[in-house]
């Protein structure tokens, strides 16, 4: 077992560059089995998800090659059936290929998705918009089934904002015949990038920064070379740990327009920043307060991902910041373990009280990805040593973390035992 043994206490200092957007490459991944042709993503983020929608492609058929941070997948002759590769329980973005399957081959058996135990995550949105395109869906214990002599366009509307969702649909309403047009969906920034993907490979799509999406179906699309934009979620971590340890810090390679919302709860942190293009300029030394009230929120809102991150930076903030999750249902297992490192913090329902707190290093656990992350935050400002175990589920999304701390000056050892 891998285990982070992080000595806390000192500043970080120096550039970082940020990594490639998980949550958009996944999705552009599931998008590449669309098309007969090679689908090129560059700044493609090395991380154990991506890894494993390759296995997923590559259980179809599909030709993967790395060459550095650029990943080509080229789909000429692809199956439909995931459900026996045993990778699709693995990560939630496995359901996403039901809708590119559906529309490559109008057939497609997935394994029940996984993905990180934030609370139910149910994937009734998905099938019910699939379903609305013409495809008839079976479920047992284990499997998902979708068949569709023909998909055809629709007007669909999402009882509930779902990323997932949103982009299943996407994926499938591309090659249905005729009109179909989304409304209530998620406006992330992964879901335009895929959008914006899909229309180089030949699809007609607009509207995705509406919340209402219309797409013209078109009968085959085609490779392309695409870059994946940064991860404004691991860029948010990285302010967020800046912020926790008074640190300056320069993110490389972000895109500072899609995290307006954790960039002003930075600055009400007492947080200064600066963009110079593609460059965020961050000093966290006059740091000090937490922020009275932040509630979770689908894009342009605070997001769930970075919840756990802010309440490790705001257990070393004066005052007591109150954050209400508002998207999943049981995303505090971080808290649980934060507290086990000191942190003074109570959970009311889905209000979270997170207070001052004199940290210290301790053995605790990552429960998922972001909790895991925040869990290495509060280790880095925390007096003394902390074990965080169970780091696959960090390493899920983030790209050489260890090595990345190391280069800011952070006292981290990789241990394995
Ligand atoms: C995506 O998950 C992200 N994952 C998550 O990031 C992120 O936390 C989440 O969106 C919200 O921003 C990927 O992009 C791979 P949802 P997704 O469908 O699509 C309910 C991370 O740490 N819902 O938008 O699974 C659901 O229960 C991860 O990088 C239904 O009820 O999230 C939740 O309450 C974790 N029925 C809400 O909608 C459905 O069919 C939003 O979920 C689908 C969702």
């Amino acid at each position: 077992m891998k285990i982070y043994q992080i000595t806390g206490g000192f500043p970080l200092g120096g550039k970082i560059r940020v990594q490639g957007s998980k949550n958009a490459a996944l999705p552009m991944m599931a998008a590449a089995a669309l098309q007969e042709e090679t689908v090129t993503l560059q700044n493609c983020p090395r991380i154990s998800d991506v890894f494993c929608m390759e296995r997923l492609l590559r259980a179809l058929g599909a030709k993967t090659e790395w060459e550095e941070d650029t990943l080509r997948i080229s789909c000429g002759s692809i199956g439909s059936d995931l459900a026996g590769s045993g990778e699709s329980g693995k990560l939630r973005s496995s359901i996403l290929f039901l809708g590119s399957l559906l529309g490559r081959n109008g057939y497609a058996k997935v394994g029940l998705p996984g993905g990180c135990t934030i609370g139910r995550r149910p994937t009734d949105f998905h099938e019910m918009a699939l379903e609305a395109l013409g495809a008839g869906i079976t479920r047992t214990e284990q499997t998902i089934t979708a068949y569709a002599g023909k998909l055809s366009g629709n007007h669909i509307r999402f009882p509930k904002v779902s990323v997932g969702a949103t982009e299943n649909a996407v994926l499938a309403a591309v090659c249905a015949e005729g009109t179909t047009t989304l409304c209530g969906c998620a406006r992330e920034p992964e879901v335009q990038w895929l959008c914006r993907l899909l229309r180089r490979m030949g699809a007609s799509i607009e509207g995705e920064d509406s919340g209402c999406i219309l797409i013209q179906g078109k009968k085959k699309l085609h490779g392309t070379v695409f870059r994946v934009p940064p991860d404004r979620i691991a860029a948010g971590t990285w302010l967020l740990a800046g912020a926790a340890t008074r640190s300056v810090l320069e993110l490389d390679g972000v895109l500072p327009e899609e995290m307006n919302a954790v960039l002003k709860v930075y600055r009400k942190m007492g947080g200064q920043y600066r963009v110079t293009g593609d460059k965020l300029f961050t000093d966290s030394t006059r740091v000090t307060d937490g922020v009275s009230y932040v509630e979770t929120a689908g894009y342009p809102g605070f997001p769930t991902d970075l919840q756990s991150p802010l309440l490790a930076a705001a257990a070393t903030l004066n005052g007591k910041t109150l954050v209400r999750e508002t998207v999943f249902e049981d995303r505090f297992a971080a808290v649980r373990q934060l507290m086990r490192m000191g942190a003074k913090a109570e959970i009311c329902g889905s209000v979270i009280g997170m207070e001052k707190s004199q940290l210290r290093g301790t053995r605790v656990t990552a429960c998922d990805l972001r909790g895991g992350a925040a869990l290495v935050i509060a280790a880095l400002a925390a007096g003394g040593s902390t074990e965080v175990e169970q780091v696959q589920y960090i390493e899920r999304g983030y790209e050489r973390l260890p090595k990345q701390l190391e280069q800011l000056g952070a006292r981290i050892c990789v241990t394995e035992e």
